[in-house]
């Protein structure tokens, strides 16, 4: 029997090449091997966001093209969205009886965002116990697996504490803990060099940015301020364009040399932008031409055969949970 594996994103905008590398990518390659569930995490994605929801379910559609895209092939993989299956909330709910205040708030995870978003002195509930719901979507599907990155950690280890008690508690072996399936990509810097790429900081280049824009992205990019004539030797560190041909240059080597020609002098940066250009075009046409096969009614569609398929095992899984309990009543 595969193994299973549940991922998610939450929905809030489209997809940059920073998701491709950190997860996309092996998602593609992933479903070859392994039962895959891909979750639009919307009910998440709603508890920073819930007074903009349209922020969010205009983006579902968004998301979801950008898996057709690079590839996820909705007949390998379950593409689902997590409102639509009410059994993760209430499975959601029983679990928030197995943790503490104190427990949700030592969780890494949280505690950052907390601060970033400047939650201190209101912090909203909902917010406050994602990690529970995100336990929840895990242990509904029973993931063996659940590919993420470092930052994800304290989110799995509360997963297996919580399953954990909760099949001590009420008797049972109906939930299962996980494992993480840890990505090595490193994270993909921005187009300013210095911070990771994101949607807020408005630095990302996007699956779904037409080819001029992708152009015109690589030629604002930061190189090194102290290469002003093409003969001089020029920094790597910190220079953007060879962070993205790392990324994304098929031919090592090739980067290799590159790199040693621009640290001697030589090379100029409209030479490597128009190396980098030429690079991302090509990773880009493919999905261009994926996304242009699919009209409203296809994403619709697939997404509600996968929420139908994923629906099933959620229902599953929450009828023994609801026995372990003993709380069906008429069954
Ligand atoms: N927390 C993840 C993120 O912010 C999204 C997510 C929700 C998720 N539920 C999940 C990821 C379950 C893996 C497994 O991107």
């Amino acid at each position: 029997m595969r193994k299973t594996i549940l991922t998610g994103d939450r929905p809030s905008g489209r997809l940059h090449l920073g998701h491709y590398v950190g997860s996309l990518e092996s998602r593609v390659k992933l479903q070859d091997n392994f039962e895959q569930f891909v979750m639009i995490a919307d009910v998440q994605a709603l508890t920073d966001n819930f007074e903009t929801p349209e922020k969010i379910t205009e983006s579902v559609y968004e998301v979801a093209k950008d898996y057709l895209a690079v590839g996820i092939d909705p007949e390998k993989t379950t593409i689902f969205i997590q409102s639509q299956i009410p059994e993760i909330a209430e499975l959601t709910l029983y679990f928030l009886n197995l943790v503490t205040i104190g427990r949700l708030e030592r969780n890494p995870t949280v505690k950052a965002e907390i601060q970033q978003k400047g939650y201190e002195n209101s912090l909203p509930a909902g917010f406050f116990c994602y990690p529970v719901n995100q336990a929840a979507d895990i242990s509904i599907f029973q993931a063996e697996l659940v590919p993420v990155g470092d930052d994800q950690i304290p989110m799995i280890e509360q997963t297996n504490e919580i399953v954990r008690k909760f099949n001590r508690i009420y008797k049972t072996s109906c939930l299962r803990e996980c494992q993480a399936y840890l990505s090595h990509a490193p994270r993909l810097v921005g187009i300013d060099g210095k911070s990771k790429a994101s949607k807020s900081l408005n630095n990302a280049l996007y699956l779904s940015d037409t080819p001029a824009e992708i152009k015109q992205k690589v030629f604002q990019m930061f190189t090194d301020p102290d290469h002003l004539r093409v003969s001089d030797p020029g920094k790597i560190e910190g220079n953007a364009v060879f962070a993205y041909l790392d990324a994304f240059h098929p031919d090592k080597e090739e980067v290799a040399s590159l790199k040693a020609h621009y640290q001697r002098g030589g090379l100029g940066d409209v030479t490597i932008k128009n190396i980098l250009n030429t690079t991302l075009q090509n990773l880009l046409l493919p999905m261009r031409e994926r996304r242009e096969k699919y009209n409203y009614n296809d994403i619709k569609n697939m997404l509600y055969a996968g929420t139908h398929k994923a629906r099933k095992v959620a229902i599953n899984t929450i009828e023994q949970v609801r026995s372990a309990i003993g709380i069906n009543y008429f069954t």
